[in-house]
C-alpha cells in the first residue's frame, strides 16, 4: 500500500497572497519529497484549535505567518533557541512524541541572503536596522551574530527601540533610538523591517544615511519597486533590494528542518521574481 505523502501547510490571516505553497512545491520537485502544502487561513480566535488538528490528524509541519508568529510560540513544547531569542515563531515540525518543535528561519534566511545571494560582508559593517516590531526583532540575534561594528534600531517609537536594546544588547555592538537619531554618515547596510512599504510609506530618515557603498534592504517583496527602494535609489544607493530573498532562504531553512535537505535556492528564487504570476503554478499544493 503506497503511503500517503506528507502533509504541510502555511496558516496566517489572511494567507492567499502567500507565495510558500509555490516555493515548497518547487523545493519537493527539486528534491524529489513526496509531501503536500496547502494555504490554512486561520482566524486569531481559531488558531490554537485548528493548529492542534492539523497536527492530531497526521500533518508534519506549518509555517506560521503574521499575525500568528507569536501567538504559536506557547503552544510549542519544543523551542530552538533562535525561536526563543526571537520571541516568536515560523516554523512548526511535529516530533515523535506528538508535541511540537518551534522555529524561527526568517533571521537565518536573511543572511543566507545577504551573505550569499547579494554577497555583502556583515563583519565590522555598520548596520541600521528600521522598525522594533515583530520583523525587527526576529532578524536581529541573527545579524549581531554576525560581529557587525554597529547595529543600530530605529524606530518611529523610540520606546520600542529601547526595549530591543534592553533585550539584544548582550548578543553584539547595539544602538538604539528614533528616526531622528540616524546618523549622517552613510551606513554599509540599511534594512527596513517596518511596515511601512505596505502603506506605501518610508520612514522619514535623512538620505545622508545613504550613499554609494550602501546597500538598502527592503524586508516586504513586491513585483514592483516599494516606496522605500524608490527612496533609496533617489538618495544614490549603490544597491537597493526587495525581500525576495529573504522570503526564499527561510522557506529553505524550514524545508530543511522538516525534510533533512536543503534545496538549491537558485531557480526558486529566479522563478519568484519573474515578472509573470507564479502563484498558480504549484502543482502539488492543491488545497485540499
Ligand atoms: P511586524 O511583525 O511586521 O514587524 P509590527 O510588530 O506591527 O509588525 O511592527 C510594525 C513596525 O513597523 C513597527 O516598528 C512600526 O513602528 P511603531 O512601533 O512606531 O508603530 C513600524 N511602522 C508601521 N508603519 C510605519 C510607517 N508608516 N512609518 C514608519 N514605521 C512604521
Amino acid at each position: 500500500m503506497t503511503r500517503e505523502p506528507d502533509r504541510y501547510a502555511v496558516t496566517g490571516y489572511p494567507v492567499k497572497h502567500s507565495f510558500s505553497p509555490f516555493i515548497h512545491g518547487m523545493f519537493a520537485k527539486q528534491t524529489k519529497q513526496r509531501m503536500t502544502y496547502r494555504l490554512l487561513e486561520i482566524a486569531p480566535e481559531q488558531l490554537a484549535d485548528q493548529v492542534t488538528n492539523f497536527f492530531a490528524d497526521g500533518g508534519k509541519g506549518m509555517n506560521v505567518t503574521i499575525p500568528h508568529k507569536q501567538a504559536v510560540f506557547p503552544l510549542c513544547k519544543y523551542r530552538t533557541p533562535r525561536a526563543e531569542i526571537a520571541g516568536a515563531v515560523n516554523t512548526l515540525a511535529i516530533q515523535p512524541d506528538d508535541e511540537l518543535l518551534g522555529d524561527n528561519t526568517d533571521g537565518a534566511g536573511l543572511v543566507v541572503d545577504l551573505l550569499t545571494n547579494l554577497r555583502l560582508k556583515l563583519r565590522e559593517s555598520r548596520i541600521l536596522l528600521l522598525g522594533a516590531g515583530g520583523a525587527a526583532r526576529g532578524v536581529l540575534g541573527p545579524l549581531l551574530e554576525q560581529a557587525p561594528a554597529l547595529l543600530h534600531v530605529v524606530n518611529r517609537d523610540k520606546t520600542k527601540a529601547n526595549a530591543l536594546l534592553g533585550e539584544f544588547h548582550r548578543l553584539g555592538e547595539l544602538l538604539a533610538g528614533g528616526f531622528d537619531d540616524v546618523q549622517s554618515e552613510p551606513y554599509d547596510l540599511i534594512i527596513n523591517a517596518t511596515a511601512a512599504s505596505l502603506q506605501g510609506e518610508v520612514p522619514p530618515i535623512t538620505g545622508a544615511a545613504v550613499g554609494r557603498q550602501t546597500t538598502c534592504y527592503d524586508m516586504a517583496y513586491s513585483k514592483e519597486d516599494t516606496a522605500f527602494v524608490k527612496w533609496a535609489n533617489e538618495q544614490g544607493t549603490g544597491h537597493a533590494e526587495v525581500g525576495w530573498g529573504m522570503l526564499v532562504e527561510q522557506a529553505a531553512e524550514a524545508f530543511l528542518l522538516w525534510r533533512g535537505v536543503r534545496p538549491d535556492t537558485t531557480p526558486v528564487l529566479a522563478a519568484v521574481r519573474s515578472p509573470t504570476p507564479v502563484l498558480q503554478e504549484a502543482p502539488q499544493n492543491a488545497p485540499k
